[in-house]
């Protein structure tokens, strides 16, 4: 039962993988629909043609990549669902699912050393470059060019925030009952960010994202949904940002006196042998898949962490109907050849599984930040580079602010008040 059989995730359309149809929701990423269709392994890692799926389902970890409708590289869980979709796996020969050059990995568990193997004599030496050409490289050529880019708009606002999770709803909320002119944008279709997934249903009303929403238009300002910030830098006095969308295609050349970033963080694989293995998720994008699209890709979850998301997460897939174990000890080791079958713990414990969420919170995703000259430290508390945030907001570069995760983990309604405060101090 990969999708919960309830008529609110009824599939209404069909794309193709490799040659298959998958029944898929209009609008859901394709990454879902494969997951729901079980079809777990969408590409192959470069060299060693080790089997990819996805991971973060979120546009940050690039373990997704496909070729859709003959353009490669797409990131299956950001390319949205269309009927007559055709979508075909990568890096593989003939398909990801049976990859001859899979032998490559179990054939080399020491590793492929092309820059010292085989050196000479020369023919030998340029069959193998010829060979490992073939064995690396991201997918091929598309079929045809891509179109022209639209034309750039250059527009300004008082504020941009970017992202509309807790954080950036709430410092959108804060700006908008000032009566500033907001430009809220978000890479996602709808409002919420990890609220939409529902672990923590205390930290805001549902209807609270659309509230802000029309607030924000009713002072002027402006919401952008499926709008990704591309670039960010410092143009004169004020940062001025590149935000691009694909539906419409639409490029915009924002300037505002005050930029919020509430970005939010990057999921983090967990640390052990076999971590890359299909089936290995984070668990927040698990529960949105759940959420929204009903999506149950396996049977038996283990969930990773200690922490309050972990064991909401374990509540969410019980709930769900998955026979869900909380993992509390170190793991060592995924087992599994094309998808992840088991864990194994220290103390030698297997914990037999077909699904891994990942429970931890995600690392900051500081990358906006840095662009513009927000330095970074390195945190032992959280094992991740976080940028230098005040708790207000403010950062080392004059009307540039963020809050909420982009900056450390955070619970959602952390996140809220953490936004509050940047939106109050991005006032004046
Ligand atoms: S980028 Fe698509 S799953 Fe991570």
């Amino acid at each position: 039962m990969p999708r919960l059989r309830d008529s609110r995730f009824a599939t209404d359309c069909t794309v193709t993988f490799d040659g298959h149809a998958v029944p898929a929701r209009s609008g859901e990423s394709v990454a879902s629909a494969l997951l729901a269709a079980e079809r777990l392994v969408v590409s192959r890692s470069s060299k060693y043609h080790r089997p990819r799926g996805p991971f973060c389902l979120s546009g940050s970890c690039g373990s997704c990549l496909v070729r859709v409708d003959g353009e490669p590289n797409r990131r299956a869980c950001r390319t949205p669902c269309r009927d007559g979709m055709t979508v075909e796996s990568q890096n593989a020969w003939p398909d990801a699912s049976h990859d001859l050059l899979g032998v490559i990995d179990p054939l080399t568990p020491h590793g492929l050393d092309v820059h010292h193997m085989f050196t000479s004599p020369l023919t030998v030496n340029r069959a193998l470059v010829t060979f490992t050409r073939r064995l690396a490289g991201f997918g091929r050529m598309p079929d045809r060019p891509a179109p022209a880019g639209p034309p750039v708009t250059p527009e300004c606002f008082d504020a941009l925030v970017l992202g509309a999770g807790p954080a950036g709803l709430a410092a959108a909320e804060v700006l908008a009952a000032e009566g500033k002119r907001v430009l809220l944008v978000d890479r996602d279709l709808l409002p919420g960010g990890r609220l939409r997934t529902g672990l923590e249903p205390g930290a805001a009303p549902p209807s609270w994202p659309a509230g802000v929403l029309r607030a924000v238009t009713a002072a002027g300002g402006e919401f952008a949904l499926g709008t990704t910030a591309t670039g960010i830098w410092r143009d004169g006095g004020s940062p001025v940002c590149l935000l691009v969308s694909d539906d419409p295609p639409r490029t915009r050349l924002v300037r505002a006196a005050r930029i919020v970033a509430c970005t939010g963080g990057h999921a983090r694989p967990p640390t052990f042998e076999g971590n890359d293995l299909p089936g290995i998720h984070s668990g927040r994008a698990l529960a949105l898949a759940l959420a929204e699209h009903g999506v149950l890709p396996g049977r038996h979850v283990a969930v990773l962490g200690a922490g309050p998301e972990a064991a909401a997460l374990s509540a969410r897939f019980a709930a769900a109907g998955l026979d869900a174990t909380q993992v509390r000890g170190a793991v060592t080791l995924a087992r599994g050849r094309s998808r992840v079958r088991s864990l194994l713990l220290a103390d030698g414990t297997s914990i037999p599984c077909d699904v891994v969420a990942q429970g931890e919170p995600p690392a900051p995703g500081p990358d906006l930040l840095r662009a513009l000259g927000v330095g970074v430290d390195w945190d032992p508390d959280i094992e991740a580079f976080a940028p230098r945030v005040a708790p207000d907001g403010t950062t080392s570069v004059p009307g540039l602010l963020a809050a909420g995760e982009v900056a450390r983990p955070v619970s959602a309604a952390e996140a809220v008040a953490w936004g509050r405060r940047a939106g109050e101090a991005a006032r004046g």
